[in-house]
């Protein structure tokens, strides 16, 4: 499948890591659909930056939290496109609280955005896929398997974000539907700043053996990657882009 001239929706894509794929998406050829919940502002500028590389744009506002809100993006995406070649299930929320303060509440605000959104919506785009294929990627952190302070419930729901790849890779394989996982470290956007001290963000950069932090458009040439044809043979799979840093781990606990 070249990507010249296909359509994919991007959760999230307003801001941070979701707007570096959508342009890097736009960039190789494809019209975007940003989806947004909260910053219209950035979305539109998105749009706009999308436009400005020769490719097509359209935003939808929609809570992917909320399986009302979904059916109605894909409502919509369906009666003007009529089908769609790429997802990439990039939104994400989460409360960050110790486990002894998290709630009902706060357990599944995350869940609901961060898990269950990737079930939602890849039930209704694999439906706009049918008998042309499609890809399927999502975004996790490597607080899905490492522990992260006060990062319980995202970490959780990451978590089953991943082992829910590998179910969808086997169940949409044969409407030859790819799905596959990038899991980051941290990348420099307002999710980080909301986690970590501006300290820590020094530290961990100095900690990566790649010499730097990830940046969103590290993320957004894995993902570029996994839309293309050359990744046909991936499946369910989640690739960690962090500059070494969980291998890295002990080797660098001295330092
Ligand atoms: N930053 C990191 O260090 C890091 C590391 C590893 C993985 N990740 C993952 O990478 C992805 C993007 O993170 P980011 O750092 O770019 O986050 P961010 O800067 O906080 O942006 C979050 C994006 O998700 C959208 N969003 C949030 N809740 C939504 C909802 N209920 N419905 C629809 N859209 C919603 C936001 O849209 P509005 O602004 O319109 O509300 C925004 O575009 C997430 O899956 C995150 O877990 C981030």
């Amino acid at each position: 499948m070249s990507l010249q001239g296909k359509l994919a929706l991007v959760t999230g894509s307003g801001r941070g890591i979701g707007r570096a794929i959508a342009l890097k998406l736009a960039s190789q050829g494809m019209n975007i659909i940003v989806n947004y919940f909260r910053h219209r502002e950035s979305a539109e500028q998105t749009a706009k930056d999308i436009e400005s590389l020769g490719a097509k744009a359209e935003v939808i506002r929609a809570n992917v939290g909320d399986p009302e809100k979904i059916d109605e993006m894909f409502d919509m995406i369906g009666s003007k496109f009529g089908c769609l070649d790429i997802l990439i299930n990039n939104a994400a929320s989460g409360v960050g609280r110790p486990v002894a303060d998290i709630d009902v509440k706060a357990w599944e605000w995350t869940m609901d955005i961060n898990a269950r959104a990737l079930l939602l919506c890849a039930q209704r785009a694999a439906k706009l896929m049918e008998g042309r294929g499609g890809k399927i990627v999502s975004i996790s952190s490597l607080g899905s398997r490492f522990v992260l302070p006060n990062y319980t419930v995202v970490g959780v729901s990451k978590a089953a974000l991943e082992a829910l790849t590998r179910y969808l890779a086997i169940e949409l394989a044969p409407q030859n539907i790819c799905v596959n996982t990038v899991a980051a470290s941290a990348v420099e956007t307002e999710a980080l700043k909301f986690y970590f001290k501006e300290g820590l963000v020094k530290d961990s950069s100095q900690l990566t053996p790649a010499g730097r932090m990830v940046v969103p458009e590290d993320v957004a040439n894995v993902v570029a990657f996994l839309c293309s044809e050359e990744a046909f043979m991936i499946r369910g799979q989640t690739i960690i882009v962090d500059g070494g840093t969980s291998v890295g781990l002990f080797a660098l606990a001295g330092k």
